[in-house]
């Protein structure tokens, strides 16, 4: 079997999960961010990660997925400034949402698996989103301290007990 872990990150979260996946996987195995992708032939599971961005996955994670993902073997991963386990039922709905726009964005792939957690918003990150002037992104940055040090060890072990649920479930 043949693995490829790809990734879009802009402030490293996501590196971060696709590096514990990819050291967790077994056997023949290649990392590298999605603009250095060619293709997906060849490989037998592509785990492909991307932050959410605007409730949504960014464009470059779309137009990857559509043009190169269709018909093949995904495994996707997300972060995001969502708290998990929060009991906070508009929490919980917009994440739900976020994640259902992930899951669409996949349609034409056989996806295999969705693994999520939460990612620091840095403080650029934040005081952009704060620059916005949209709401929604406004109540985001007011979040950065919820979200410090996401990933943690924790996340970041499940995301490799993650990769090798999906690989032993497509062996
Ligand atoms: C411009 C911008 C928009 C964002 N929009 C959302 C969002 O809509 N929902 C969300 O849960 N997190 C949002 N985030 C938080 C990021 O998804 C989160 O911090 C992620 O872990 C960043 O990953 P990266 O370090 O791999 O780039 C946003 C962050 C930025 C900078």
């Amino acid at each position: 079997m043949k693995y490829l872990v790809t990734y879009l990150s802009h402030t490293g979260n996501t590196r971060k999960v696709a590096e514990a996946m990819f050291d967790a996987l077994p056997g023949e195995k290649i990392i590298k961010p999605i603009e250095e992708v060619v293709t997906l032939d060849g490989f037998d599971i592509a785990f492909v990660g991307f932050p959410v961005m605007q409730f949504s996955p960014p464009r470059a994670a779309r137009e990857f997925l559509k043009n190169h993902a269709a018909g093949k073997k995904i495994a996707v991963f997300v972060t995001h400034a969502m708290p998990t386990g929060s009991d906070d039922l508009g929490q919980q709905s917009m994440l739900a949402k976020e994640l259902e726009k992930c899951r669409s964005a996949c349609i034409k792939s056989d996806l295999l698996g969705l693994f999520h957690c939460q990612g620091e918003l840095s403080e650029k990150s934040a005081n952009e989103l704060m620059a916005s002037n949209i709401a929604m992104l406004m109540e985001f940055a007011a979040m950065r301290p919820l979200t410090a040090g996401h990933p943690d060890q924790g996340e970041l072990e499940l995301a490799r007990s993650f990769a090798l649920a999906v690989v032993s479930a497509s062996c």
